[in-house]
């Protein structure tokens, strides 16, 4: 198993395109496909990919097998002080193993030293990853047909 000080998280490149696009896909696919039939694209999400690491706005936590897992952040339009969870995957052989705790700590301490003052979030109902951000002290603010908004204050440091 490999020790978690041999893993780092790094500001994503753009040659992360393929493996980044390769985990949303295994992830994300089937479940955007259920909650919003036909609207997953392969395109759409490389072109969505490749914008983000252009704008330096991915982390990637890698291990010295690769890349094990990454996260994107935005901001949404007239929110200009909460930063935006865009999007957080981690390899499907490796999920449960504490390697979204690891990225969503790095994102809260990111988001905090850049001085947001809240954070967001959209999440589909039934993904467990509520769990995740329930344990981080996100909390639902809004629920809609098909997505679920968590949003958690930064405070100070
Ligand atoms: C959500 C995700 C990033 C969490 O990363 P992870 O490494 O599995 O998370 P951790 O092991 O650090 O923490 C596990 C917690 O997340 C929850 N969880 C969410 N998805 C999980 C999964 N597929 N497998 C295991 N636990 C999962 C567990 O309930 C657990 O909560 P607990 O520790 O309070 O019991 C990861 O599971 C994933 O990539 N899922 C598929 C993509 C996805 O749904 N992303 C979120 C889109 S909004």
């Amino acid at each position: 198993m490999e020790h978690c000080m041999e893993q780092r998280i790094r500001l994503g490149v753009p040659g992360d395109l393929e493996t980044l696009f390769g985990i949303e896909r295994d992830n994300m696919r089937a479940l955007v496909n259920k909650h919003m039939p036909g609207r997953w694209s392969d395109w759409l999400c490389r072109v969505q990919i490749a914008e983000r690491l252009d704008q330096n706005r991915v982390w990637v936590l890698e291990g010295k097998q690769g890349t094990i897992g990454y996260y994107y952040i935005g901001v949404r339009p007239g929110e200009p002080a909460c930063v935006y969870l865009d999007s957080i995957q981690v390899v499907t052989g490796q999920q449960g193993r504490g390697k979204g705790t690891r990225l969503m700590a790095h994102f809260l301490d990111e988001a905090k030293r850049s001085g947001f003052s809240e954070a967001v979030l959209e999440v589909f109902p039934e993904n467990p990853a509520i769990r995740l951000y329930d344990r981080f002290g996100f909390r639902v603010v809004e629920k809609t047909g098909r997505a679920i908004t968590m949003r958690k204050e930064l405070g100070r440091r």
